[in-house]
């Protein structure tokens, strides 16, 4: 297939070109490198040995997206493109919803001119807000975002969700990631926050290098077996990989589904700490400081859905995500 993919240089989607070049697939890479930079595609190209089309552009330009992709034979646009810190959201929410969802609408307007009309999306377990129960289905009802960026995530669903049941010859698949982490194999492509990292396992890379002094560890009074925060961590080759078996959805003619893209295991806090130390013999020191506003204590998936109708499911263990995470990082 020739397939689209916004946000191509980013953390997810660069590791999702590398599995759908494996797979045989032919990519357009697009990204306004607002949060990433263009020596991603020599270093995709290095793991590949082919280099993609890439075009630097913005996706809520519409004139321009229009002059790249005006007569190309596109089959699937994968979009991974947006704004993605959730404090940062809460401090510029205009932003966030301009750039999120106003940029979506921009894409589709585009992809629909160009007769494309097969999308995956890159939407979160965010959406969930506080799950009513656990482990989370895509059954689970939708709740309160605690945040802008969890709301453009759950506004752009309901976007999809009506577009295609205005017009059922969209085809949509919603991929809700839970906690993505580690990094290729090979430690040349990975997770490079700007600044202070917001999530987890950045942070903890960052003091085992010496770059940051301790970790912060958000509260340990939640009702979870150490008190401390359970997530559903998933390698991004799993994700990525999962992103493949998605374009299965599309080829039955879907319409519109969803899936759950997590491994349906939860691990604490400490427990990542602990792994972490344990496969890459450094010391994270830590300390214990008062909740973050807007967690939740427990939050994993059930991937069965994915499982069944995709025959897709995560492979690799925390060993290996915090193993590829540490690799990666100290190459940088
Ligand atoms: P990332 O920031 O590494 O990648 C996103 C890319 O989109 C960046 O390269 C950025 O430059 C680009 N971008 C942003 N706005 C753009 C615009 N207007 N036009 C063109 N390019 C633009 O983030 P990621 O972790 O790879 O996330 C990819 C997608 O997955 C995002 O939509 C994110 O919200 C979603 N997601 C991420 C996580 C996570 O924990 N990483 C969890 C759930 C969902
Ligand atoms: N945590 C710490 N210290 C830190 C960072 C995180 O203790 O310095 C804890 C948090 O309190 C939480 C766990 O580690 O218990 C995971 O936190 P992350 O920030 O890594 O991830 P979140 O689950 O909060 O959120 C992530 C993404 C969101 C996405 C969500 C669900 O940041 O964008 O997963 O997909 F919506």
């Amino acid at each position: 297939m020739n397939i689209l993919i916004t946000g191509a240089t980013g953390f997810i989607a660069s590791h999702t070109i590398v599995e759908l070049h494996k797979a045989g697939h032919n990519i357009i890479g697009i990204d306004n490198l607002s949060n990433s930079s263009e020596e991603i595609i020599d270093k995709i190209a290095m793991i590949t040995g082919e280099k993609i089309e890439f075009h630097k552009v913005d996706i809520c330009d519409c004139q321009t997206l229009k002059t790249i992709l005006s007569g190309k034979q596109i089959d699937c646009c994968m979009h991974f493109a947006g704004l993605k810190a959730v404090g940062e959201s809460v401090a510029k929410p205009i932003e966030y919803y301009d750039n999120n969802i106003g940029g979506t609408i921009t894409l589709l307007k585009v992809l629909k001119e160009i007769d494309c009309k097969n999308i995956i999306f890159s939407s979160s377990a965010t959406v969930y807000g506080t799950p009513e129960f656990i482990p989370i289905t895509e059954d689970c009802p939708k709740g309160i975002c605690t945040n802008p960026y969890g709301w453009t995530k759950s506004m752009i669903e309901q976007i999809l969700f009506d577009l295609q049941h205005a017009d059922n010859s969209w085809n949509i698949v919603v991929l809700r990631y839970f906690n993505p982490i580690g990094a290729h194999p090979s430690g040349i492509i990975g997770e490079n926050p700007n600044g202070i990292p917001n999530n987890l396992m950045p942070y903890i890379t960052q003091v085992a290098f010496g770059k940051r002094e301790k970790l912060f560890v958000y509260g340990n009074d939640y009702d979870t077996h150490d008190g401390t925060g359970v997530r559903d961590y998933i390698h991004v080759v799993d994700l990525a990989k999962g992103h493949v078996k998605a374009l299965k959805a599309l080829e039955d003619n879907c319409g519109l589904d969803i899936f759950n893209l997590g491994t349906g295991h939860g691990y604490s806090v400490l427990e990542v700490v602990k792994t972490f130390e344990k496969v890459n013999g450094v010391k994270i020191p830590y300390e214990i400081v008062a909740r973050r506003p807007g967690d939740i204590a427990i939050c994993y998936a059930s991937s069965d859905k994915a499982s069944k109708k995709l025959g897709w499911q995560a492979e690799l263990s925390l060993e290996d995500m915090c193993r590829d995470s540490w690799n990666f990082q100290k190459r940088g």
